[in-house]
């Protein structure tokens, strides 16, 4: 893993844009991407440039079991809001929470992952660790699943909604083991609140138990921090 370390969340995302551009320079043809307050100074960059994203596919991590497209809280708003209605892709994917059968959902999004293998994939951490939405204890084999939703990310996550009742409490998610088909990754984190997830993610051994540790076994990850979550590291 290579660690970058940045004095805040704007010039992470500067350092992340940067390194978008390069792989872009390479001709890298699908993204990975995210959602949470993480990858906001990314998107920021990303639509403030001039360069162009319509030849690019975009294939997201995950979406809240319920939500529709067009409920704010929805990924798939974030989405739109954030960055496809102000630079457009070739195509943007976002399981659907919607789904009917949420088994078939996940089928048909590991069919959109296979078909378009990811070449830059973009993630935030929870503060348990979580990558995705893929909570510790979740296996590293699985791909696209439903997940309940722990009381930690509940907690977390409330901030957006009006109450903690509102707050979904099952999600689909591409698994570990699609995130760890990209063939590279971007990780950041920002803020004192992650600080321990990262010195676990990057300093502590591999489990389950931390779903972020298993990028130490991924050959292309950098992991952006600012000072606040770089705080708890040793090295
Ligand atoms: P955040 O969420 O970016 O809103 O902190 C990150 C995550 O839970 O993966």
């Amino acid at each position: 893993m290579k660690v970058i370390q940045v004095k805040h969340a704007q010039e992470g995302g500067k350092q992340a844009f940067a390194q978008l551009k390069e792989a872009m320079d390479k001709g890298i043809t699908t993204l990975g991407l995210a959602t949470g307050s993480t990858p906001v100074t990314l998107y920021q960059e990303m639509v403030t440039s001039a360069l162009d994203f319509s030849h690019l596919t975009s294939v997201n991590l995950d979406e809240y079991v319920g939500l529709s497209g067009e409920n704010p809280q929805s990924y798939r708003y974030f989405m739109n809001e954030h960055l496809f209605n102000k630079k457009p892709f070739k195509e943007t994917f976002v399981p659907n929470g919607q789904a009917k059968d949420l088994d078939e959902e996940c089928a048909r999004y590991n069919d959109i992952i296979a078909q378009h293998p990811i070449d830059l994939q973009v993630l935030g951490i929870g503060r348990n660790g979580h990558i995705g939405f893929n909570e510790p204890g979740t296996s590293f084999d699985v791909q696209t699943h439903v997940v309940a939703l722990t009381d930690s990310t509940i907690e977390a996550n409330k901030r957006y909604f009006d109450s903690i009742e509102e707050v979904p409490t099952h999600a689909l998610s591409m698994g570990i083991a699609s995130i760890l088909k990209s063939k590279q990754i971007i990780l950041m984190a920002f803020g004192k609140e992650k600080a321990a997830a990262v010195a676990k993610m990057i300093e502590g051994p591999v489990t389950e138990q931390l779903p972020a540790s298993v990028l130490q076994m991924h050959p292309n990850v950098i992991v952006i921090v600012d000072e606040q979550a770089a705080s708890e590291l040793t090295k």
